[in-house]
């Protein structure tokens, strides 16, 4: 199935993309195979694989392959596969990533761990994975795709913003320890993206929107379902215009850390470091529809 190894005359980035199956991972690997001046591994889960397959056919620069980023097993024969084949990555876009919509207290253990295996461990993992080729060249480029979930959080979303929150604070630490080595890593922050992917977001039982929501949460889940569907409905950011400020981020020398990609993340970036916190909160708080009188009637407040 693969080539012999070849040696390219000029520098040729190999570039690994995790979750093309759809959304801004698509927009990247469609970017990215219109640009020859890359090697590229596009890849999805086994299940979703032949959904990419529709959209590109191998050559000898841009390959499909699957990936269930949460998987160890599939991690190393990945990696296994491109060495061989080109040596190692040059640049890792860690895009892949799942939204669980639930209060905190109606999470389980279980899908914590899922929501963090998705969105930090598994990109930890690559990124163990592909750094010792980049040390060992002297370049090479960490991408990880975070969110404005990962600068602050919003109620049902919990879970996600720790996900976020945890991957940006492993890349600063990250952009420190490869400083040396010639290695950067930058995180791309957008916000709202014009896209379906609200439709992709998990539930626990709880949660499901099957249930008939009730309760005293239930305000939470009646608002803030359809505040994110027509902010992200709003947006006039398209995956497509996140994929070239990503590419961007590829063909800069020196990407910065943080790159909020859409208006409204440069907006929440600015507000975070410029409102005092006792501000910020209240301010966020009175932006959310109607928050005042959510769970009125079940709370026991003093
Ligand atoms: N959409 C937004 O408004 C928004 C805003 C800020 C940040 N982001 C971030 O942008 C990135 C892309 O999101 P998106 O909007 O394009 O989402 P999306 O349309 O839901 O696509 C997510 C992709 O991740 C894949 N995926 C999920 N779990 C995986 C796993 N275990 N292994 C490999 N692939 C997996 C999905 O594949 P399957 O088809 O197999 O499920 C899909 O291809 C995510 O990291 C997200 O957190 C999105």
């Amino acid at each position: 199935m693969f080539q012999s190894k070849k040696k390219p005359q000029h520098y040729q980035p190999v570039v690994l993309v995790t979750g093309c199956s759809a959304g801004l991972g698509l927009a990247l690997a469609k970017l990215l195979h219109s640009r020859t001046e890359y090697r590229v591994i596009a890849t999805a889960r086994e299940k979703s694989l032949e959904k990419v397959r529709n959209h590109f056919l191998d050559d000898e620069r841009f390959i499909v392959r699957s990936l269930d980023v949460t998987s160890e097993e599939d991690r190393i024969r990945l990696f296994g596969e491109i060495q061989k084949l080109w040596g190692g990555v040059d640049v890792l876009i860690n895009n892949a990533g799942i939204s669980y919509r639930a209060v905190v207290e109606h999470m389980t253990e279980k899908d914590e761990e899922l929501q963090m295996a998705t969105n930090y461990f598994g990109p930890m993992g690559l990124i163990r994975l592909a750094l010792p080729h980049m040390r060992n060249t002297g370049r090479g480029k960490i991408i990880n795709i975070s969110s404005v979930s990962g600068m602050l959080a919003m109620p049902t979303m919990a879970a996600y913003s720790a996900s976020k929150f945890a991957l940006e604070g492993a890349s600063e630490s990250l952009w420190y320890e490869m400083r040396p080595f010639g290695v950067t890593v930058t995180l791309v922050q957008p916000g709202f993206i014009h896209s379906n992917s609200f439709k992709n977001v998990y539930h626990t039982p709880l949660s499901d929107p099957t249930r008939n929501w009730s309760g005293p949460y239930c305000d939470f889940y009646l608002n803030m379902t359809p505040f994110v569907e027509k902010m992200m409905n709003l947006s006039l950011t398209t995956p497509e215009k996140i994929a070239h400020e990503v590419l961007k981020v590829i063909k800069s020398e020196n990407p910065p850390l943080w790159v909020p990609a859409t208006l409204d993340a440069k907006v929440f970036y600015y507000l975070r470091r410029l409102l005092p916190r006792r501000i910020f909160l209240p301010f966020l708080y009175w932006c959310l529809p109607n928050a005042k009188n959510w769970s009125k009637e079940f709370s026991h407040r003093r």
